[in-house]
């Protein structure tokens, strides 16, 4: 019997993950914690939310009282961490919720788990979420992978990097049974407005400008949710204790040409042939410290678990425009 807390459950990826969880494991309790800040949302969570084996509790990760608590009321017996700050350009503005929730609020979470676990059973799990932007930037060549040198340039990043060296050292300090994964840039149905993506549909939807950064040549390598969902739940079952597992697509397209492909998809859908939304892309001012390029090698995952990505960007780009069309 497992009892599964979810970390973030009402964020984007978060809520995926909840939904596969409960859907695939009717036999496991699925506790789902969230401090419903402005990117979290419960409405992302409706076709399950009254399913015998999901509960949801409104918690901060940094009140260690209530997550000892949680602990010990419910037995949780293994962690999927996904509760963050995440979006770069509001840890940009102001960095101290990145470092709260982000490190502190990580540490509560694995002293939680340390206190309440018995560490010689080898029956726990403590999965940390993390990202590519740890690695930093890379130049037009070259790929991330598992040895790459930690060089976060952002204060998400940076936050990011420090939670997976807390992780990290409580494996190697105290035995605690960690697993870690960096994935590259999601895109999919529930992310919030504020994402580069979601940004772009919306502005399309509403006739507004899309602001793409500097001179739009910094290159993402993008995932589609479900695809990273598959490799959590994968790395779950079957990651080696200890490791580390980067997650990527191999799709790589520069911010300016993200923007003019999902503007032709979208004046497809809307038959809005004539007057192209191209006249809609509005350069602005660079990011500070904006990394020029990530791309990820995932041939551990690949090669070690049998995990490759299943969807190709056009038909992912398709589901996740027609989404946003939907809700709007
Ligand atoms: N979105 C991406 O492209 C991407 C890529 C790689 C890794 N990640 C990582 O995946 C995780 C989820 O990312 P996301 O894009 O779904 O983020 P998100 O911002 O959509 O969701 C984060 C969730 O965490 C909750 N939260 C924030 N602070 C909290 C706190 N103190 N206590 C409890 N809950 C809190 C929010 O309410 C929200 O529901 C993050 O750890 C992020 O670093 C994201």
């Amino acid at each position: 019997m497992k009892n599964i807390l979810i970390t973030g459950g009402a964020g984007f990826i978060g809520s995926h993950v909840v939904k596969r969880f409960v859907n695939n494991y009717p036999e496991y309790n699925i506790y789902n914690i969230d401090k419903l800040t402005y990117a979290g949302n419960l409405n992302n969570l409706n076709e399950i939310e009254n399913k015998e084996n999901y509960t949801f509790f409104k918690i901060d990760i940094n009140n260690h009282e209530e997550i000892l608590k949680l602990f010990n009321e419910n037995n949780i017996t293994d962690v999927i961490h996904l509760a963050a700050e995440s979006h770069v350009d509001r840890s940009i503005e102001s960095s101290f919720e990145f470092a709260k929730t982000n490190v502190l609020g990580t540490l509560s979470l694995l002293e939680a788990s340390k206190k309440s676990w018995n560490l010689s059973s080898k029956n726990n799990i403590f999965y940390h979420i993390s990202t590519d932007e740890v690695y930093g930037s890379l130049g037009l060549k070259g790929s991330f992978n598992e040895k790459t040198k930690y060089d976060p340039n952002s204060p998400y990043s940076a936050s990011k990097a420090s939670s997976d060296h807390f992780v990290r050292a409580y494996n190697k300090t105290f035995s605690l049974p960690i697993l870690i994964s960096n994935c590259s840039n999601n895109y999919g149905p529930f992310q919030h407005n504020e994402k580069l993506i979601p940004n772009i549909i919306n502005s399309l939807i509403k006739g507004e400008k899309i602001p793409i950064y500097g001179d739009g040549k910094n290159i993402r390598d993008w995932l589609f949710v479900n695809d990273h969902c598959d490799a959590i739940e994968l790395i779950f079952k079957k990651g080696i204790i200890g490791q580390t597992y980067n997650i990527g697509s191999g799709y790589e397209i520069s911010n300016i040409d993200l923007a003019q492909l999902i503007i032709k998809i979208y004046d497809n859908i809307k038959l809005n042939t004539s007057e192209s939304s191209k006249k809609l892309i509005e350069f602005v001012d660079d990011r500070l410290g904006h990394d020029f390029r990530y791309s990820i090698d995932f041939s551990k995952i690949k090669n070690n678990l049998g995990w490759k990505p299943k969807t190709n960007f056009q038909e992912g780009i398709l589901e996740t425009i027609k989404w946003y069309l939907k809700k709007n």
